[in-house]
């Protein structure tokens, strides 16, 4: 199929939603990465989402609102608490999915027959413009092909998904740059299944109430390591080349990259490294996935990676994405 370029002004958005009422294929920027749309309700859709990214179709999608309206959250969740009002109120717009019972209507398709659905409202305009004039909710996982780094920029999702979907609307880069925080309000205490840029302390201190992390966070694979989040248990945002990160002391940390990439260069490889400022989690949350996108096209076979100091949020959110990426290959120095 050829793949339609669409600005993200008027013109390219009236276009775009009709599209996704056809039942087509659209990918769009959000605040966090580019999401890959399909109608929410069509369980055809769903079905040519799970097919043009090569994913599981266990795998449920998040459903994405064009407003942040408690009328528009009913339309889809069966139940909304008083703490998922007060979280849309103070964090939608903006990188938040919460998990709550799903209505009938949302096809086990888009929820991977889950009794729960993942809705989430986007930041950037040109998203929600898109969802609203689209008439319906939008299923969108992040626009890569299964197991490639998560696109922070058209370009990225061209390079995946050109020839593949209808149309990709070509907005600007992507600001937070990791995908959003999950948030299951099912349970007793609101747990977070996926770590994102809003914090658990922030939701704790909205709600007045504990939040906690998915325990499944920090078990190692092989352990008991049983998700909530089914996504989580799949290799996520894996370059090509072999990573491994290193932990302890700073300059004992430089030492060994330096040994090992000499080690590696004898070898005849190529090493590429990658580290982020420990003091500023944005920038590193932004730059991660861009980053092994390049390592890719450049071809590097490994890339040696300094670990982030785990006790900031942000930071804790930016290693679950590159522990994955290294297939939890952690070494400690
Ligand atoms: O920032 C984001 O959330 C991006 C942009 C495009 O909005 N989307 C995204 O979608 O990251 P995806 O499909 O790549 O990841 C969705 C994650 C998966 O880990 C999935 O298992 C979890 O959310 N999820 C979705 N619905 C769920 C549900 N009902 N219960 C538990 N986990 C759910
Ligand atoms: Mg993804």
């Amino acid at each position: 199929m050829k793949t339609e370029y669409l600005t993200p002004d008027a013109a390219g958005i009236r276009r775009g939603a009709e599209i996704l009422r056809a039942g087509g294929l659209v990918a769009f920027p959000t605040e966090t990465v580019y999401g890959l749309g399909g109608n929410a309700m069509d369980p055809k859709a769903a079905e040519k989402i799970y097919a043009a990214k090569g994913r599981p179709s266990d795998n449920p999608l998040i459903v994405h609102l064009g407003t942040k309206s408690v009328r528009e959250m009913a339309r889809y969740a069966a139940e909304i608490p008083e703490d998922a009002k007060k979280l849309a109120e103070a964090l939608w717009p903006g990188p938040l999915t919460m998990v709550l019972p799903k209505r009938p209507e949302i096809p086990d398709a888009t929820t991977g027959g889950l009794s729960t659905v993942g809705l989430r409202c986007p930041y950037p305009q040109a998203a929600r413009r898109l969802i609203a004039s689209s008439g319906t909710a939008i299923a969108a996982p992040s626009a890569n092909l299964s197991g490639r780094p998560s696109p922070t920029t058209w370009q990225d999702v061209a390079e995946d998904m050109d020839g593949r979907i209808d149309a990709i609307i070509t907005g600007a880069r992507c600001r937070c740059g990791i995908e959003s925080t999950v948030l299951d309000l099912t349970g007793s205490v609101p747990t977070i299944l996926r770590p994102g840029w809003y914090p658990p302390y922030l939701i704790a201190h909205i709600l007045g109430k504990d939040c906690v992390y998915d325990p499944a966070l920090f078990a190692q694979p092989g352990e008991d390591y049983r998700p909530k989040a089914p996504g989580m248990k799949y290799k996520h945002y894996a370059p090509q080349a072999e990573m491994i990160l290193f932990s302890g002391e700073p300059e004992k940390v430089k030492a060994a990259i330096a040994a090992r990439r000499r080690e590696l260069r004898a070898q005849g490889r190529s090493v590429g490294t990658l580290r982020f400022d420990p003091d500023d989690p944005a920038r590193a949350a932004r730059r991660l996935f861009a980053a092994l996108r390049a390592f890719d096209r450049k071809g590097v076979d490994v890339i040696l990676a300094t670990a982030l100091p785990e006790e900031d949020a942000g930071n804790f959110a930016v290693m679950n994405r590159m522990l994955k990426a290294a297939s939890y290959r952690l070494e400690e120095v």
